[in-house]
């Protein structure tokens, strides 16, 4: 994922209010565009920060189902000394819990409708480029959602600096610099981890099966390996760990498996010995499960 240029904040935010903008006016609501009058380039990855606007926008066309007036999502970009900020305004109902909206698994939408991972996904990815992200209500009702980014110096051939010392692009954490194979049939799920595992400098690739899994890892080794216990399709996870376990070059790649829930299978997680994590889970607690499973390997020659 994460490849950097530099981009345009208010061509970002045209494109996605763009994917939205029929749904919106069929449901009788606005999106409004303010947007800076010059260009706001700041280097990111297009895509992740495609990711963020669709997800707010996406939040913000639910909350403001059955607003009453003029239901409206006000979208702003401004640039400043050394940061730009991109400001998502609606007037619906606002946030029930502005300080949980960020937490893994957190949604008051109905089971099937919300999974929770859309703010998770967008504050991990901001935090990867250096920025932040910031959740309130509006004093007159409505949410209002800030994302700060970072702004670093151009450089082009045409027009040098005119310090000669520029910063560098914000370095993601390098603290498990592992190459991880994540399975999960779930895409939201999968984005999620691949988002906290690029923020990690980990070398993440995704399998939505485990026979996509299996194809992959034909082609190459991972140090670490993370699935879903439970998948649908041929190949589940327990057959994915017999996989591993009988192909594997003794010693040399980690597992940890992520599950909604254990029952039924305590039993084969205690044989095998392998770590799992439960869901829901919070950011540390994946980590740190993630760390201790491929700390655990044991080290090459
Ligand atoms: N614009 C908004 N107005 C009111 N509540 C919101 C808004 N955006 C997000 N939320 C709240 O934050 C929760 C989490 O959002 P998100 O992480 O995208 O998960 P999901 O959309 O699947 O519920 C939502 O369920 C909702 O309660
Ligand atoms: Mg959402």
């Amino acid at each position: 994922s994460g490849q950097r240029a530099m981009v345009d904040l208010n061509q970002i935010v045209r494109d996605t209010a763009a994917l939205r903008r029929h749904d919106f006016e069929k449901a009788d609501m606005r999106i409004v565009l303010d947007l800076a009058a010059a260009p706001v380039r700041l280097p990111a990855s297009e895509l992740e920060l495609q990711q963020v606007c669709l997800n707010i926008i996406n939040n913000a066309y639910d909350a403001l189902q059955g607003t009453k007036g003029r239901p409206t999502l006000t979208i702003r970009t401004a640039e400043r000394q050394d940061d730009a900020t991109l400001v998502f305004s609606d007037n619906g109902p606002g946030m029930e819990q502005p300080s949980q909206v960020f937490e893994h698994f957190y949604t008051t939408k109905p089971v099937g409708q919300g999974t929770g991972l859309g703010l998770s996904i967008s504050q991990a990815i901001v935090e990867n480029h250096g920025g932040r992200i910031e959740a309130e209500n509006e004093p007159e009702g409505g949410a209002r959602f800030t994302v700060t980014l970072p702004r670093a110096a151009e450089r082009t051939a045409e027009a040098p600096p005119p310090r000669p010392v520029s910063e560098p692009l914000p370095a993601p954490r390098r603290s498990l610099p592992a190459s991880v194979l994540v399975v999960d049939d779930e895409p939201v799920v999968l984005e999620l981890q691949m988002a906290i595992l690029d923020s990690l400098g980990a070398k993440a690739v995704a399998a939505h099966s485990g026979q996509e899994a299996i194809d992959l890892m034909k082609k190459r080794d991972f140090d670490l390996i993370v699935s879903d216990l439970r998948m649908p399709g041929e190949v589940s996870g327990k057959d994915l760990y017999t996989w591993v376990a009988a192909h594997r070059r003794a010693g040399t790649q980690g597992f940890l498996f992520v599950t909604g829930d254990t029952v039924g299978e305590a039993a084969f997680l205690n044989e095998v010995k392998s770590r799992c994590l439960l869901k829901p889970f919070s950011m540390e607690e994946y980590v740190s499960a993630l760390r201790e499973a491929w700390h655990g390997l044991p080290t090459a020659a």
